[in-house]
């Protein structure tokens, strides 16, 4: 990813993007000096600028799978089952996939230093036991970006994102609610990935935004709310208080790690009191984020089976609001993972170093539950010792 040329500038020239809403962005009488930040780029350039409409006739993030790769697929459970190793340890030199490999680690190439997303279709979920279903999706992940990272202080490793209305706790958390989410990032790892197991009745897509685009966006029209992002006093609640920026460049990248509930609380997160709000340019800035996110989204409606890799540096990701049918199968079940690659990760800034160790340090405890699993659970396995 490259970039046009340093700051600070004054309103550098950029092609007007179709749909972004002018009226929320025109100057703001009260703005912070109009110019970017010392060492931020006027504009950024490279494939990861995208908008939905430039890829809306393309499908070409799409990897669709086989009859060569399925067959790959299927002799390489199979070998790493007579291994007789437990699923976590699965990986490249135990999951071979002769051909299959060489356009996973091409894809990887495609997330960290392309376009930063894409999808892998083809798998039958209803053809593989849950076991092998997630010992396929373990070993692709592991062409893409072999590290697996905690998705929380329980060493959770895959998170299931299923409706769950059993409790009022459980149904206002984002992963068990069915509601909308808006535009944010996890709090760590490279890449962020999803297993459709099964998709809702109705709605649940996935819709993405390029963090460059909204970046290139700001820095033409408001390079002030890139200083308010870039500014080490934004004050996260989650998953521990911390003042930090938004957005960072570092080694001419661009990183965004932001998600709203962590600054403005939300119902299953309501913020503590104590802690102090944001300001009203703050507001303003996260207003203009999903603002231009919108505008430049891209939907893509999941299939069961598919696979999802998204660079979580440079994208964004929301939801749309489902519902869910009586049948199992249209339940919306995804089965997520955070990811990171030692050879094409990025610099993490020295503000995220915490997170990222925390998620993938090597002690600690590990869970990999292959259902969703209560609050509260007691181990326990299908299969006798
Ligand atoms: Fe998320």
């Amino acid at each position: 990813m490259s970039a046009a040329g340093a700051g600070p500038v004054l309103a550098p020239a950029i092609t007007p993007i179709a749909g972004v809403p002018s009226l929320a962005l025109a100057a703001n009488a009260s703005a912070d000096v109009p110019v970017l930040p010392p060492g931020f780029p006027a504009q950024l350039t490279g494939p990861m600028t995208w908008t939905g409409s430039d890829l809306a006739t393309t499908s070409d993030y799409i990897l669709v799978l086989n009859d060569t790769w399925h067959a790959e697929i299927k002799a390489a459970v199979e070998h790493y089952k007579s291994l007789d190793q437990d699923g976590h340890l699965v990986g490249p030199p135990n999951f071979p996939l002769p051909t299959l490999g060489t356009e996973l680690k091409a894809l990887s190439g495609e997330i960290h230093n392309g376009r930063g997303f894409c999808i892998i279709r083809g798998i039958d979920p209803s053809s593989y036991s849950v076991e092998d279903l997630t010992l396929v999706y373990l070993g692709i992940g592991s062409y893409i970006a072999e590290q697996r990272g905690r998705q929380d202080k329980r060493g959770n490793m895959l998170v299931h994102i299923v409706a769950d209305n059993s409790t009022e706790q459980a149904s206002e958390h984002h992963r068990h609610s069915t509601k909308s989410i808006t535009f944010h990032n996890e709090e760590a790892g490279d890449v962020i990935s999803w297993l459709t197991r099964s998709t809702a009745a109705a709605g649940g897509k996935c819709i993405i935004a390029s963090a460059y685009t909204i970046y290139n966006v700001l820095a033409a029209t408001r390079p002030d709310i890139i200083r308010t992002l870039a500014r080490s006093d934004w004050p996260f609640a989650l998953p521990r208080f911390q003042c930090r920026p938004v957005i960072f460049y570092r080694d001419s990248r661009l990183i965004m790690n932001f998600g709203r509930a962590a600054l403005l609380g939300s119902e299953a997160h309501p913020r503590p009191h104590h802690l102090p709000s944001l300001t009203c340019r703050q507001v303003e800035a996260l207003d203009a984020i999903e603002a231009i996110a919108q505008a430049t989204q891209m939907e893509i409606q999941t299939q069961a089976g598919d696979m999802h890799f998204i660079n979580n540096m440079g994208v964004l990701h929301r939801r749309e609001s489902f519902i869910n049918g009586k049948s199992p199968t249209e339940k919306r079940h995804l089965v997520r993972m955070r990811l990171r690659s030692a050879e094409q990760g990025w610099p993490v800034p020295l503000e995220l170093e915490r997170e990222w160790h925390e998620a993938f340090k090597e002690e600690g405890v590990k869970h990999w539950h292959l259902e969703p699993m209560p609050l509260f659970f007691f181990p326990m396995r299908r299969q006798p010792n």
